[in-house]
């Protein structure tokens, strides 16, 4: 499979420099989007064609579209950090690209070429680069690459027709409070997904799945809601829209990919960035009794949540129906500071990038 080529047609009305540095103040997460967008469609018997990078627009859509219906569609996160030297670079697009692939097979939708996807990706920061915030903060450029089917019909099968987009957002914390400790409600009774379903799958219906609890979560005041497995509701899996950690002193420990829970990027880096810091890392198994008991004791140091938009947020107060405790003292933990302080710096290209992790442009 050839990659397309993306054909350029720029927006004849982008905004002013200085409309652009205004709605780049304080961005938040996901609110402002950049002038462009890439589009590439699939066709059944012709695969990917017509690649253009195109201004910023609504799509137009019938309303017998498949996805609206059945919910065919994938989507990933990844973000441009501005270099020391004024370039920039994407962080593990190949990551993104091959699990895009790994949840189009589950969605029984057509695999995108890992090259495209990259080149995809990189042609959009290339025309809005003067979205990427500047170098030093926390801000970066969320890219959003996904993928909807667009044939027409209420039949419930695969569609034979798929239109992938980019578009792109500059973007802060994705919690107002930035680093924060957040506050966590245990879904004891909801879960996100089940074994054999599409819990690893980077779909819209996961998040939706997740919305009630979430909206639960936040009537009790938690600013995320985290999920116990499916068939005997014991074992950690992870929050609404992010992975967890558990830190044990020197050690971290993640839940370990079962089939229901999303493999996150930065839930593997940090597996090995722990490794280059000293720290013992770990895939494994963490019992909702095990992190209220070993909070408890002390044994539990920290315990902090990762994603792409989320990076490295520390959790603090945890509350379930049977009560609620609080994580250490309630403050970020040294450990992961230190975590997220090493891969901001890999990121923003002040530390050495020895997994050859960043893409440059
Ligand atoms: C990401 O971290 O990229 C996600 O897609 C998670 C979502 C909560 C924004």
């Amino acid at each position: 499979m050839t990659t397309p080529t993306i054909e350029l047609k720029p927006s004849s009305n982008p905004l002013s420099d200085a409309e652009r540095e205004a709605s780049m103040v304080n961005p938040g997460f996901g609110r402002r989007f950049t002038d462009h967008m890439v589009t590439i469609r699939w066709t059944e018997g012709r695969g990917w064609h017509d690649a253009q990078l195109v201004p910023y627009a609504p799509l137009s859509i019938d309303p017998a579209n498949m996805t609206l219906h059945y919910g065919q569609e994938i989507f990933e996160g990844l973000k441009a950090y501005r270099q020391p030297d004024g370039s920039v670079a994407t962080f593990r697009p190949e990551a993104n690209a091959k699990r895009f692939q790994a949840s189009a097979r589950r969605l029984a939708m057509p695999e995108l070429p890992v090259e495209t996807f990259i080149a995809a990706c990189d042609a959009l920061v290339k025309q809005d680069e003067a979205w990427v915030p500047a170098h030093g903060g926390e801000e970066s450029l969320y890219l959003r690459p996904f993928m909807i089917a667009t044939e027409v019909g209420l039949g419930v099968r695969p569609a034979n027709e798929y239109l992938f987009l980019v578009i792109a957002s500059p973007a802060g914390a994705y919690f107002p409070g930035g680093v924060k400790p957040v506050s966590i409600w245990l879904s004891e009774n909801r879960v996100r997904a089940v074994p054999g379903g599409m819990g690893d799958a980077k779909t819209g219906g996961n998040y939706a799945a997740s919305l009630l609890a979430q909206a639960e979560a936040a009537e009790k005041g938690c600013d995320q809601v985290a999920y116990l497995d499916a068939v005997e509701h014991k074992w950690v899996e992870e929050l609404g829209g992010m992975n967890l950690y558990f830190v044990y002193g020197n050690k971290i420990v993640t839940p370990a990919l079962t089939g229901s829970l999303l493999a996150g990027v930065t839930r593997d880096s940090l597996l090995k960035v722990a490794r280059d810091l000293g720290y013992e890392s770990e895939e494994g198994r963490v019992s909702i009794d095990q992190w209220r008991d070993d909070s408890a004791s002390g044994g539990l140091t920290e315990v902090f949540a990762c994603g792409t938009a989320a990076v490295i947020t520390p959790v603090g107060t945890v509350k379930s129906e049977g009560g609620e405790w609080v994580q250490g003292d309630g403050t970020p933990g040294e450990v992961t500071m230190k975590l997220r302080e090493r891969l901001l710096d890999i990121q923003r290209g002040v530390a050495e990038d020895t997994h050859g992790w960043m893409h440059p442009l």
